[in-house]
């Protein structure tokens, strides 16, 4: 099968690529992390080049988007050049009815957090498979957490009535270990019927350095669907 006739690729580039069309000339971009927002880095590239968009800076999430970056021709930033961020641009694995997220597939929720939720606009790109009525309905709440205290943070999760299992790598003996040199859990919540407190309980636990749970963060959720067998994008603003 081609790329070109994988709905789920299809609907994750169509959606990539509306959300670069948001970008203005003069933006700082908060460029997200995984298979959707390497679409955005791309396009956002081929705007570049063509002239399209001048004067723009990145401010990378992850050593991927960094590279993606780098290899697109976007030019990038640190927080410590910038006292803004206009957009930012990410993925998630799972979107609420209330716009909240899972995030952290890739293990970069920590660095994501800081840029989208620092940005003036946030927007989600999304393929249809992520909307769910409740957060962990198909996806686990990733946990960064420092290597010395895996096992008080594991036994404190467990105390809270989560399921957490250590992250390992594929292709590399061992776990995952993230951009910032730590590892993930994990945690199945078997009722995660309240994101606000959890993702702050979460946090408050010694060691964890910061979960995927996004709460009041996003503005808008750009959606990739596919209506009569072309791919469609539709608009989800946060309700004010
Ligand atoms: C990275 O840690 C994640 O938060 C990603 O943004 C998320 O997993 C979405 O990835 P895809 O766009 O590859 O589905």
């Amino acid at each position: 099968m081609t790329t070109e006739q994988d709905p789920v690729k299809l609907m994750k580039q169509q959606v990539g690529f509306a959300a670069a069309d948001r970008v203005k000339s003069g933006m700082i971009v908060g460029l997200g992390t995984g298979s959707t927002t390497a679409y955005t880095i791309q396009a956002l590239g081929d705007r570049i080049k063509s002239g399209q968009l001048k004067d723009i800076k990145g401010v990378p999430t992850s050593f991927q988007s960094e590279v993606l970056a780098k290899q697109y021709g976007v030019p990038l930033t640190t927080l410590d050049e910038i006292d803004r961020i206009d957009i930012a641009i990410d993925g998630a694995d799972e979107v609420d009815t209330h716009l909240n997220l899972i995030k952290g597939g890739g293990a970069a929720h920590t660095r994501e957090k800081v840029v989208d939720c620092l940005a003036a606009q946030f927007i989600v790109v999304v393929d249809s498979s992520k909307m769910v009525d409740k957060l962990g309905s198909t996806f686990r709440v990733p946990i960064e957490v420092i290597p010395m205290a895996i096992a008080p943070v594991t036994r404190a999760i467990e105390k809270l009535g989560g399921k957490p299992e250590l992250r390992m790598g594929i292709r590399k003996a061992g776990p995952v270990i993230t951009d910032q040199g730590n590892m993930v859990i994990d945690v199945q919540f078997d009722n995660l019927d309240n994101p606000v407190e959890l993702e702050k309980t979460l946090n408050n636990i010694p060691g964890v350095l910061e979960n995927g749970l996004f709460v009041n963060c996003t503005d808008l959720v750009l959606v990739g669907e596919i209506k009569d067998g072309k791919p469609v994008v539709r608009e989800i603003f946060k309700q004010s």
